[in-house]
């Protein structure tokens, strides 16, 4: 059965910042659109680099750090070239201070 587990606190991850997490043995990159938290699969379609430790957000979009692929980090569509194949979202919420994803 799923269920939110604390990954970082609200003061770990500035707006407009994505840091990698892993939960349960899956790594997740949790992103900070402008005090909104959202969080997708942290390895990118195209050749599995992490989206988390190595991509630039902009608004809602994740740039690889790679090869330039783009990602919705809102839903994990894929936006660009060369990824072609969607990743994973993931349910997030805050209590207080503490960041909860739903695994
Ligand atoms: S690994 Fe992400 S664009 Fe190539």
């Amino acid at each position: 059965m799923a269920s939110y587990i604390k990954v970082l606190s609200v003061s770990d991850l500035p707006s407009g910042n994505m840091k990698t997490v892993v939960v349960s043995g899956k790594k997740i990159a949790i992103a900070n659109m402008d005090g909104e938290f959202f969080a997708i699969d942290d390895t990118c379609s195209h050749e599995q680099c992490s989206l988390g430790s190595e991509g630039f957000l902009d608004g809602n979009i994740v740039t690889c750090g790679c090869h330039g692929a783009q990602f919705d980090v809102t839903n994990g569509k894929v936006m660009s070239l060369p990824a072609a194949t969607d990743v994973d979202s993931y349910n997030i919420k805050t209590e207080g201070e503490d960041i909860l994803v739903e695994i």
